[in-house]
């Protein structure tokens, strides 16, 4: 690589000017720390016309062949978004041997294992540390520093927005609605809120940390989703009164050499770190039996973080020699994903029912023919329409839902049941 370094830009919006602006302001600090000058050689948009600040007007093209066949090119940075057409266009690039810095979680967590492939093939690289929680640099902390830590969970709040949902209702008593409503005119949420609210995002986030925390190939597809957009204020309110605190959280465990991850809300006790992280910030929780825990906290991404991780991304690339074991493609241990059920827990079991004599000794009866036991158990109001909450010692979630289904079946059960995951010192000792 030359002194001067050519940067292409597939896409110049939020983040892409972030980049354009940080690189411009810490163009004496790279030069002296790295001995590179990076310029941005060429920038795809889709209107040329519009006011780029701080870009010459003449690196502006609407042409992405401006930049896929120009072999002057060394690193692009794709902060477009969308896995069509930067998919085909990444693994061209790739595989041609230019090395890629991206921000895009959706294209990662679909297409990670092609694009890591062609980047083996081309002999380039692929970092990616601006696409989950771009403002904490735990892909960096799992790909370098804990590489050999045999990491055995992740457990993260990797969705700012549904953070700060959850922080307000329990804060405030306020509904979900109307949560939501105050985190879109705050800008915590998007107009459209569904992928962050629907537990996708996370979904996302999950599959690209499972996947360098446990050395395997672990797809959005493989990662059961639940949002918080069917909670109810009364479950976030009754888990708090317990000593609970709810959040969206997504979860990854190696366990007997197979992987489980999931996102849905969870219940983490008032003392478990996790509990602690409030409004819109993210927090990522490693476990390991050589480095116990490590948690790392901080703002959830806006445009600056994600574009202050994608120029961290390129001076890795500057920073990482052919044949390097940071430069060559990430390990992988072909790991199984864990069989649907498999996954033990203590959970949290609301049930509304008609408070008829001898009700609550049947559910009892039901749950202890399942193997599932009760560690606790709350009864609100009566008659018709009382509510038993419990929380559930921990077992096999296969035993739970087996449980479930004969619940529903009974007369006395109205309505659906809700079942929520309980975490850390919640869960009885197993
Ligand atoms: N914004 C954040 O806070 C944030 C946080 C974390 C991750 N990210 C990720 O970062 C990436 C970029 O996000 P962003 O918020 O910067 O997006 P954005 O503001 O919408 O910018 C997208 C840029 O790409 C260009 N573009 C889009 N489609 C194109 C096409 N088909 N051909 C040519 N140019 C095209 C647009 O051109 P025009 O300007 O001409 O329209 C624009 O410059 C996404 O993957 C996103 O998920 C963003």
């Amino acid at each position: 690589m030359s002194d001067v370094v050519r940067i292409g830009m597939l896409g110049c919006g939020t983040v892409g000017q972030g980049v354009v602006r940080i690189l411009h302001e810490t163009a004496g600090t790279i030069e002296r720390a790295t001995g590179h000058r990076l310029e941005i050689s060429r920038v795809l948009v889709r209107d040329a016309q519009a006011d780029r600040p701080g870009l010459d007007p003449a690196v502006l093209t609407t042409d992405a062949e401006d930049i896929l066949g120009d072999d002057r090119i060394d690193i692009i940075i794709e902060v477009m978004g969308g896995v069509d057409p930067t998919h085909e266009w990444l693994v061209r690039a790739l595989g041609h041997g230019t090395s890629v810095v991206t921000a895009n979680k959706q294209l990662l967590a679909r297409f990670g294992p092609e694009l890591l492939a062609a980047a083996e093939e081309g002999g380039s690289e692929i970092r990616f540390e601006a696409s989950v929680c771009a403002a904490i640099p735990v892909i960096k902390v799992l790909r370098e520093s804990l590489l050999a830590a045999e990491i055995e969970s992740v457990m993260g709040i990797v969705n700012g927005t549904t953070n700060y949902i959850l922080s307000e209702m329990r804060r405030s008593g306020m509904t979900y609605a109307d949560a939501l409503a105050q985190a879109q005119d705050l800008g915590y949420a998007e107009a459209d809120p569904t992928e962050d609210v629907g537990g996708a995002d996370a979904a996302a986030k999950m599959a690209i940390l499972s996947s360098i925390a446990f050395h395997t190939r672990v797809l959005i597809d493989d990662v059961p989703y639940t949002g918080i957009d069917e909670l109810q204020s009364d479950d976030v309110d009754i888990a708090h009164e317990l000593g609970f605190v709810m959040k969206l959280l997504g979860i990854a465990r190696l366990a007997d050499g197979a992987v489980s991850v999931r996102v849905h809300p969870a219940l983490v006790p008032g003392d478990h770190p996790l509990a602690s992280v409030n409004g819109a910030d993210n927090a990522v929780l490693l476990e390991s039996s050589l480095v116990r825990q490590i948690m790392l906290e901080g703002p959830g991404a806006g445009g600056t973080e994600t574009a202050s991780a994608v120029v961290g991304d390129v001076l890795s690339v500057l920073g990482s020699r052919p044949g390097s074991f940071l430069g060559g493609a990430l390990a992988d241990a072909g790991r199984p994903m864990a069989a649907e059920g498999a996954l033990e827990s203590a959970f949290y079991l609301r049930l509304e029912v008609a408070d008829r004599p001898g009700v609550l000794a049947r559910i009892s009866a039901v749950l202890g023919e399942c193997g599932v036991s009760i560690l606790t158990v709350l009864q609100r109001g009566e008659g018709e329409s009382a509510r038993l909450v419990m929380i559930l010692h921990r077992g096999p979630e296969s035993q739970v839902q087996a449980a479930l289904v004969r619940l529903r079946d009974m007369p006395e059960v109205r309505d659906e049941p809700v079942l929520i995951t309980v975490v850390g010192s919640g869960e009885a000792p197993s």
